[in-house]
């Protein structure tokens, strides 16, 4: 892996971009990363995915316990659909504001 010192953008290949495909600054921009900073950035990127992907679902979840609470069968499902509504919105809140501490503290990638 490359890193572009003017934009921050990870190359991937044998050799470092002619240009930045991002900034197009020149060759000399770049410099190799380390094995231990390549390791990290794989880690981030995979955790990173698993944090969005849940985001997704717990959107779903929030949809369905919204819904469930419209229809409202009876008490217990109403109190389930509540708090599966609720608490999907809440962990939805915690993991933007992990992604947002891992962009801020270069744990991305
Ligand atoms: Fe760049």
């Amino acid at each position: 892996m490359w890193k572009c010192s003017v934009c921050n953008f990870i190359f991937e290949g044998e050799d470092a971009p002619d240009k930045c495909p991002k900034c197009g600054a020149p060759k000399e921009k770049y410099s190799r990363l380390e094995e231990a900073a390549e390791q990290k950035i794989a880690g981030a990127r995979e955790n990173n995915h698993l944090l969005m992907t849940s985001i997704d679902l717990l959107d779903e979840l929030e949809a369905i316990g919204e819904r469930g609470t419209e229809i409202n069968l009876d008490p217990w499902c109403l109190g389930y659909f509540t708090k599966l509504k609720e608490q999907a919105k809440l962990l939805k809140q915690t993991s933007l504001a992990e992604i947002e501490v891992h962009v801020k503290k270069d744990k991305w990638g």
